[in-house]
């Protein structure tokens, strides 16, 4: 990542639970404190999966398909999204030891346009399980020469 001081910040986040979305209101308010402008995106699934699941059976199935890093369609981004910020944080849940389904797709689709030379801070929101998560969506952003 390189050395910067970041005057804009774009938070790009997918909850399901809603533990995301509440642990970003601490970062957000101290970014808020020191004067950095903080632009929130939510990621919506195009086929929304709700929580919790429903059955003994759709929560394994869930945790299976997801293990195989199953990409979750989103709805596209909001215009906000185009403009330019010194800093990208990309905030989900782990499940089943990998970034969430939405936040896999969002690389997949727009990784090239939205992320390509920018600095991208991976946010993780999980029980305990996060260093697969991590790796893979370093090397995920790597790929496509961001981080
Ligand atoms: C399908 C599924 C799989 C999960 N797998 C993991 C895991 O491998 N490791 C972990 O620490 N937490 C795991 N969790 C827990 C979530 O990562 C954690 O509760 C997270 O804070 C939920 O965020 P959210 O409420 O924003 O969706 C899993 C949750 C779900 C629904």
């Amino acid at each position: 990542m390189k050395t910067m001081t970041a005057s804009k910040v774009l938070l790009i986040y997918f909850s399901l639970s809603g533990q995301t979305s509440s642990l970003l209101a601490q970062p957000a308010n101290g970014f808020k404190e020191a004067g950095v402008s903080v632009t929130f995106e939510c990621l919506h699934q195009i086929n929304p999966i709700h929580f919790p699941f429903g059955s003994i059976a759709a929560t394994f199935s869930m945790m299976l398909v997801t293990f195989f890093r199953k990409r979750i369609p989103i709805e596209p981004l909001s215009e906000k999204c185009n403009a330019s910020y010194d800093l990208i944080i990309l905030a989900g849940p782990t499940w089943s030891y990998h970034p969430s389904g939405p936040i896999l797709s969002l690389p997949d689709r727009d990784g090239k346009t939205l992320f390509a030379g920018q600095n991208v801070l991976p946010l993780i929101s999980c029980r305990g399980y996060w260093r697969m998560h991590w790796f893979g969506l370093r090397s995920l952003l790597r790929k496509k020469g961001q981080m």
